[in-house]
C-alpha cells in the first residue's frame, strides 16, 4: 500500500471529499446532531487537510469547524473562540497506520497557531482520542441539539487557560 502524503484541501478537491465521508459516515450523515455545530460550506479553509496516495487520489480528510461561544465570535483577547475537529475520515484501505494521529496532530498545531482557544470533538470512538488532551465536555458547555448516549462530547485547551474564560453552561453554536 503506497503512502499517503498530507496537503492543504483545495477546492477541486470537495467531490472526492464528499464521496470519501459518505462512504465512512453513511450518505445520511448529515442528519447527525454534530452537523448542527456545522455551517454548511463553512468549513476553515486554512485548517482543512487531506492525505494524497502517490496516484494522487484522495485517501483522508480532516476538516475543522468554526464556533462561537455564548455568541462571540472571539475571547477576551480577540482571538478566535474554538473549533470543532471533524469528520475525519480514512479510507478503510490506509487505515491502522497512524494517518488519522498525522492529521489531527497537524491540525491541532495549526489551530493552535491561528489563536483559536478550545478545541470541540462529538465522537462514538473516543478511543481514537485517547492520546489527546481531551476531557469531558459533557455539562461543561451546552449545545444546540441532544446528541444521544452514544456520542462523547469533548474538549481541549489550545491556549492555557482558555477554558476558565466560560461560564460553565456556556452556549457553543456554529460561528456565523
Ligand atoms: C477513525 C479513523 C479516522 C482512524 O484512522 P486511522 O488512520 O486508522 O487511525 P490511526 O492509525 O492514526 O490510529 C489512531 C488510534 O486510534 C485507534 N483507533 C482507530 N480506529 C478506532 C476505532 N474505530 N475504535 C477504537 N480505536 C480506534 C487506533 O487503534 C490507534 O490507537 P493506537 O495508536 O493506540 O493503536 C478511521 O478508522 C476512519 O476513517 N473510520 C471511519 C470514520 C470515523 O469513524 N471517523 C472518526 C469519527 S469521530
Amino acid at each position: 500500500m503506497s503512502p499517503l502524503v498530507v496537503r492543504p484541501e483545495s477546492p477541486q478537491d470537495g467531490p472526492r471529499i464528499e464521496r470519501l465521508l459518505d462512504e465512512s459516515f453513511g450518505k445520511d450523515r448529515q442528519n447527525r446532531g454534530v452537523y448542527a455545530l456545522r455551517a454548511p460550506q463553512r468549513h476553515i479553509r486554512s485548517l482543512a487537510y487531506v492525505g494524497v496516495d502517490t496516484t494522487g487520489q484522495i485517501q483522508g480528510t480532516l476538516r475543522f469547524w468554526p464556533l462561537q461561544i455564548d455568541e462571540q465570535q472571539a475571547d477576551q483577547e480577540g482571538d478566535p473562540a474554538a473549533v470543532l475537529l471533524g469528520p475525519i475520515a480514512i479510507a478503510q484501505a490506509h487505515q491502522g497506520k497512524g494517518y488519522a494521529a498525522i492529521l489531527i496532530n497537524r491540525g491541532l498545531s495549526d489551530a493552535a497557531a491561528l489563536g483559536y482557544g478550545l478545541c470541540f470533538l462529538v465522537t462514538d470512538t473516543p478511543q481514537v482520542y485517547r492520546r489527546y488532551a481531551f476531557t469531558n465536555a459533557q455539562g461543561r458547555f451546552s449545545l444546540p441539539v441532544d446528541l444521544g448516549p452514544k456520542k462523547s462530547f469533548l474538549l481541549m485547551e489550545l491556549k492555557r487557560g482558555a477554558l476558565s474564560l466560560w461560564p460553565t453552561g456556556a452556549a457553543l453554536g456554529a460561528a456565523a
